[in-house]
């Protein structure tokens, strides 16, 4: 764009010099000088925080992982000197349609760079052939795009880029977590077969999918034979999941896991099994994922044996990150991942510290 500009002037004072008849030297001098007053106003254009405009898109806000994301990313930009004002935040209300729309409307009103938490994996291609075609960077983060798009990223060198977990290891993580507990602990009633429901994710997610498919695979690469007596969409959503468990308990009374694909699933789960009489971290095993204040302090009272701390202060510090790589045109990678964390009750205290610090650094921040 600024090089069509420099040729444009470059002809534009040539064909003048031309016509006026000036001499060689003159055409140069002139030329030099437009060719100055085109840097200047090249680094007048040079953006700083404070003039970029984000979009940040979020599949739907009541979503506790990604409300948390949401904040954090604000107080990120805030502080690396983005004006609050120039951030608009879209709730996408869990649809494709809607978040397309949405994205059309704040294209049209101008916006420098885009931070999509798509709510179709599937349909990624459209919200990036938009932003493309815009001239608008994109920031794809938690809810992965499917592996086509990201190798089209990369053959076409778009600047796209994906910002999340490896949802293999938090899967890993949670079947290594229950391993350590020793299967003759959970193996209640002894028949050398690990009994467990699974509660799984939103249908068509990588986490889903990835999370539901490790746990189990960590657990029959340790040897145990396991037996799946039931299975069920929580959707991430507490109250889905202690509907799911409340239904898998009443025909499975005897179930010694329950694995859960987030924690908020797993919280659900707790509710489902003390309503259901049994003692959780005695008679079953819950396990869950995300590392949020709620089940860390189950955690701690020994109601849930584990977590996997998806760390979302490290992702929006990459967000921002990102954001000013590409407003300084610098090089962006298509992947930044961020590691899971092992939670249990011996250093549950210490990641509900970092979670607290960050929230009171926030609330001083507001004072
Ligand atoms: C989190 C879930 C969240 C989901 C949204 C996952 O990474 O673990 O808590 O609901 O992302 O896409």
């Amino acid at each position: 764009m600024r090089r069509k500009l420099f040729e444009v002037l470059t002809v534009s004072v040539l064909i003048t010099a031309l016509l006026a008849g000036c001499s060689e030297k003159n055409i140069e001098e002139t030329e030099a000088e437009a060719a100055a007053s085109v840097a200047s106003s090249a680094e007048e254009k040079e953006m700083t925080p404070a003039d970029m405009r984000v979009g940040v898109f979020i599949y739907k806000l009541s979503d506790t992982y990604m409300s948390l994301f949401k904040d954090e990313l604000i107080k990120d930009l805030v502080n690396a000197g983005f004006k609050e004002e120039n951030i608009t935040v879209v709730n996408s209300a869990f649809s494709h349609g809607y978040q397309m729309l949405q994205l059309k409307k704040v294209i049209s009103s101008g916006v420098d760079i885009l931070v999509v938490n798509p709510v179709n994996m599937s349909k990624t291609a459209e919200v990036t052939d938009l932003a493309m075609e815009a001239g608008v960077p994109l920031v794809y983060v938690n809810r992965e795009p499917e592996a086509s798009e990201e190798i089209r990223w990369e053959s076409e060198n778009l600047p796209v880029t994906y910002i999340g977990c490896d949802a293999r290891q938090a899967g890993t993580f949670q079947g290594k977590m229950l391993i350590d507990l020793g299967f003759e602990n959970i193996d209640k009633n002894g028949d050398g077969v690990l009994q467990y429901i699974m509660v799984k994710g939103e249908k068509n997610s990588a986490d889903t999918y990835f999370r539901t498919r490790y746990s189990i695979e960590a657990l029959k690469n340790a040897g145990w034979s396991v037996e799946k007596l039931a299975e069920g969409n929580g959707n991430w959503d507490k109250n889905v999941s202690e509907y799911v468990v409340t239904e898998a308990l009443a025909e499975n009374p005897s179930v010694e896991v329950i694995i859960c694909n987030n924690d908020m699933m797993a919280v659900g789960a707790l509710e489902a099994v003390n309503k259901a009489g049994l003692e959780a971290g005695k008679d079953v095993y819950i396990i869950g994922a995300d590392a949020f204040e709620v089940a860390l302090e189950k955690i701690l009272e020994g109601k849930i044996v584990g977590t996997v701390f998806n760390n979302y202060v490290e992702q929006a510090r990459l967000t921002t990150g990102t954001i000013l790589s590409y407003m300084k045109k610098q090089n962006v990678a298509h992947f930044y991942g961020s590691d899971y964390v092992k939670v249990t009750k011996e250093n549950a205290e210490t990641i509900l510290g970092i979670i607290r610090e960050d929230e009171e650094s926030d609330a001083q921040q507001e004072e």
